[in-house]
């Protein structure tokens, strides 16, 4: 069963905002620390940049994505780098197939949250892992602003969800950044590998589904299952944004 919603933002997002090879492979080789894998899985693949650059890493690349229009944008970006150690796969990660498993390093960034049962998709990452393998896990960390973000989430998706509306919202935020900026005489804090404020804010206010959790939280998850677990990175890099973190966690040989 794919979850439609979150395919239809996606068939939308990702054709229209590829984001730079350059940056995505610099803070992906920031937070990956090994250099030569066997089989990597991109969990969530998107746009495909991600991929490419792990086919960089491994031998083969599994990219598996609920999107097609995604995927199709991943397979041209795949072409675009002459990689052909990718293969690309329509799967919803909540019902991953059995065969996507034995994995020696797992990808899957900003992506498990956006699922209606992220938990599905993070014990199914878990299981697709090899004993000796490594998760690099980017989740929404939650913070006393969540509510207030999922509030206002909720009222755009509801009702400020035609184009023109949408337009809008998305205007209205890029203006209210601008000015912000220009008055505290800061530069603005636009993500290295997107093109405008307005695809920001849509990736940030119009996803279908959104969890936020505590670094601890998912710690103890990895932990109870088996890996060794460690937070890599709170509140920084790739985005700049101030709400993502990343776990990296290595699955023990008895697990
Ligand atoms: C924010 S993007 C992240 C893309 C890429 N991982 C990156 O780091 O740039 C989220 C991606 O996850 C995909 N996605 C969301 N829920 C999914 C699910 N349940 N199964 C498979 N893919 C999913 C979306 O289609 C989208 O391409």
């Amino acid at each position: 069963m794919i979850d439609l919603d979150t395919k239809e933002f996606y068939d939308e997002f990702w054709p229209k905002h590829v984001p730079i090879y350059e940056k995505t492979k610099a803070y992906m080789l920031e937070t990956i620390t090994e250099r030569q894998v066997g089989r990597a899985l991109d969990a969530g693949c998107g746009h495909g940049i991600c991929s490419v650059v792990l086919s960089e890493l491994a031998d083969t690349v599994t990219a598996v994505d609920l999107s097609t229009d995604s995927l199709a944008t991943a397979r041209e970006q795949a072409a675009r780098f002459g990689r052909g150690n990718i293969s690309f796969h329509h799967q919803d990660l909540q019902t991953l197939a059995p065969e996507f498993r034995a994995f020696d390093l797992v990808w899957c960034w900003g992506v498990a949250m956006m699922a209606p049962d992220p938990m599905k998709v993070m014990h199914n990452l878990m299981r697709a892992t090899a004993p000796g393998g490594t998760v690099y896990l980017g989740l929404y960390l939650k913070t006393w602003l969540s509510p207030v973000h999922q509030g206002v989430r909720h009222f755009c998706r509801r009702f400020m969800n035609t184009p023109r509306r949408k337009k809008l919202v998305l205007d209205f935020f890029a203006g209210l950044t601008n000015l912000v900026c220009r008055l505290r005489g800061q530069e603005i804090n636009r993500r290295d590998d997107n093109v405008s404020i307005q695809a920001q804010v849509d990736d940030w206010y119009y996803p279908p589904y959104k969890t936020f959790y505590s670094i601890e939280e998912i710690l103890d998850l990895f932990r109870r299952n088996g890996f060794e677990a460690s937070c890599i990175q709170d509140r920084l890099g790739r985005m700049k944004s101030a709400t993502i973190f990343v776990v990296r966690a290595v699955k023990q040989a008895q697990a």
